[in-house]
């Protein structure tokens, strides 16, 4: 398992382009994952991940249903956590540095999905959330 997603990372990091930054191999990495969990894996879907943004969940806390509760439900609005700070915009295009830390990216994954799902996102569905900021 390990194996393949070396390979397939190795594989990716080769066949994509020379200046990738932070931002493409973290993508890279996401896709690596998301091919080795899923053979019929087809690339990400930012439609598929404007749905995950706005979904509301039974499954997580009852206090944070939906990415929306703290993101509102534009990826260009400022945010609010739960004890009322400000969260900078999700959208690339309003927070350039936005998901170019991978350690930044693996903690707020892990802990609003568990909040808002009751469990860890998928690759997939990190894929396609990112791939639904990017584009904003
Ligand atoms: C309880 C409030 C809250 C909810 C609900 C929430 N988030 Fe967040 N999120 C935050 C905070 C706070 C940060 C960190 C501050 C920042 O990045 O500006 C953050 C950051 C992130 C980041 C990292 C951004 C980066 O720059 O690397 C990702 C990815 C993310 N959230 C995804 C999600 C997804 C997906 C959902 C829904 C499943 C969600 N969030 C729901 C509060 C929330």
């Amino acid at each position: 398992m390990k194996h393949k997603l070396l390979i397939g990372v190795i594989f990716l990091a080769l066949a994509s382009p020379a200046q990738a930054g932070p931002r493409e191999t973290i993508m890279e990495l996401l896709a690596a994952e998301a091919q080795v969990a899923n053979s019929s894996y087809s690339g990400f879907s930012a439609a598929a991940g404007e749905a995950l943004f706005l979904a509301t969940f039974t499954t997580g806390k009852p206090e944070t249903t939906s990415c929306t509760t703290c993101h509102t439900n534009s990826p260009s609005n400022v945010g609010e956590t739960r004890a009322g700070k400000p969260i900078d915009p999700m959208a690339t295009s309003v927070t350039p540095d936005r998901y170019t830390d991978q350690a930044k990216v693996d903690k707020w994954f892990r802990r609003n999905c568990n909040s808002v799902l009751g469990r860890e996102c998928t690759a997939q569905e990190k894929g396609d959330f990112l791939t639904f900021m990017i584009n904003q």
